[in-house]
């Protein structure tokens, strides 16, 4: 295995070669996904309620929803079908959000143990700002952590691993968020929670506690829990100085690209995270993100970044309109230019088309909008960004490396390389009809087609640590 392949999925290094490992027939081995965000008790829901905003969501949907999960058959019930469908979707690893009961989420821990997948799960607190039948005192909140803790360590399991979970700031005080960022940093336990996930919860957060001029990275910061074990889902208002800090403090953002279309104001800017030196998971965020599979969280994240660029290239086109005196766009100097050139070229016979990877590619020129190169061209950070785009080799790179990264376990999971603990999907792309093959088509299509068109069905095997934990 070359020294690149736990740090790049671009450029110059082939994915097929090193990360995956082809086997005949169009099947190949490739590395298990990790989920950095999704929510057991909420799996029962997905895939409605999507026309709400999220504080709504929250109150109409989702306290009421989780709140059942106090019932321990009902929430075995629940659990071991979310469980079994991650793992048929060829998700190896996921970080949980349970619910706010003990003994449920005990028994969460015990059946991901049985079950066999990697997991981080956690008791959810909230001490405020919810409704009664779904709230608990500061004291309650931190005894019942602190329990949870101790029964899931006492299940002496090498995968399933306790986590502390304060919700989101609206519903934790800061002396609960204390306690806790005492407890993590006690037990030595990762932390997950959400943070700057819209423009409403800013605003909420804003009114709650104007002393931090409502930030809750400075509230988390305060409280001990931004750490190199803490993984914080959305991020998608935080300010690159918020950025800066999260990456001081090894703490990494769960991308949840799918529920971010429906509950953030803006899409996560993935590259510029990177830049900026913050660890990047990407989660389906159930049910929030409609979808439990990996591959939609993948090609969503592809979609985000689409949109990341869309905004910017929009932004940039707006300035020039109101820079204008008469609000109209005119070609500057630089356009006409260009423009005839390609024009003298094309008379000369020169093929004009694109000189970059985009679908006219070989010919001269390069048909790149300059207003994006300046922004993402050329920034290489670790896997992300060599194109200034990201695309479908990132995302699965996200899916895989920069999970395990975010979760510290960059050592262990991931991909394959000597010395790694074996968490691993075996796909078959080409016995099971989901796309069609044809002749011509390079294993880097074949893979492609898998991210952008396949799914469960084409995981014909699940490993973790080595052991097969699903053959269908
Ligand atoms: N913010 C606080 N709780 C939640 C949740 O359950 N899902 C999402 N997407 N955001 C949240
Ligand atoms: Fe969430």
């Amino acid at each position: 295995m070359p020294a690149s392949a736990s740090s790049a999925v671009l450029a110059d290094y082939d994915l097929l070669e090193s990360t995956l490992y082809r086997i005949p027939d169009g099947r190949f081995m490739c590395p298990g996904f990790v989920d950095t965000h999704c929510h057991a008790p909420q799996y029962s829901f997905s895939g409605t309620a999507t026309d709400k905003p999220l504080m709504s969501w929250l109150d109409e949907y989702t306290f009421p929803r989780e709140s059942r999960h106090q019932d321990l058959t009902l929430a075995r019930t629940e659990y071991i079908k979310l469980v079994q469908r991650l793992l048929s979707n060829g998700t190896t690893t996921a970080l949980y959000f349970a619910s706010l009961h003990l003994e449920p989420t005990q028994l969460l821990a015990q059946l991901l143990h049985q079950m066999g997948q990697r997991a981080y799960v956690g008791l959810v607190c909230m001490d405020r700002n919810s409704k009664d039948f779904y709230v608990k005192s500061l004291d309650q909140n931190a005894t019942d952590t602190e329990t949870f803790i101790a029964t899931t360590r006492a299940l002496g399991s090498s995968l399933v691993h306790p986590v502390v979970t304060p919700r989101f700031v609206p519903t934790c005080s800061p002396q609960l968020l204390a306690r806790l960022g005492a407890l993590a940093q006690r037990h030595g336990c990762h932390v997950q929670s959400h943070i700057s996930e819209s423009l409403d919860n800013d605003a909420f957060v804003a009114h709650l506690h104007p002393e931090v001029s409502g930030r809750d990275a400075a509230l988390y910061d305060r409280a001990g829990l931004l750490t190199n074990r803490a993984v914080m889902a959305h991020g998608v208002m935080l300010t690159s100085a918020e950025l800066a800090l999260l990456a001081a403090r090894g703490t990494a953002i769960a991308h949840c690209p799918l529920s971010n279309f429906f509950f953030a104001d803006i899409p996560l800017d993935v590259l510029r995270c990177r830049e900026l030196g913050v660890k990047v998971g990407l989660g389906t965020d159930v049910a929030g993100g409609y979808s439990p599979s990996m591959l939609n969280a993948m090609r969503s994240a592809v979609l985000a970044a689409k949109a990341v660029q869309m905004l910017r290239t929009d932004r940039a086109r707006l300035a020039k309109r109101d820079r204008a005196p008469d609000g109209i766009m005119h070609e500057d100097a630089e356009q006409t230019r260009s423009r005839q050139g390609l024009r003298d070229a094309e008379t000369a016979g020169v093929d004009t088309s694109c000189a970059t990877e985009c679908s006219n590619s070989g010919g001269a020129t390069d048909c790149r909008r300059p207003e994006l190169e300046g922004e993402t061209g050329g920034i290489s950070v670790d896997g992300l960004g060599t194109r200034g785009e990201l695309d479908y080799r990132d995302a699965f790179w996200l899916a895989t490396m920069g999970g395990a990264q975010a979760l510290g376990l960059e050592a262990k999971i991931g991909s394959f390389e000597v010395g790694k603990e074996f968490d691993a999907l075996m796909i078959d792309a080409m016995g099971v009809s989901t796309f069609d093959t044809f002749t011509g088509d390079k294993p880097l299509d074949v893979f492609q087609k898998f991210i952008n068109l396949g799914d469960d069905r084409n995981i014909r095997a699940v490993w973790v640590q080595g052991g097969l934990v699903l053959w269908k």
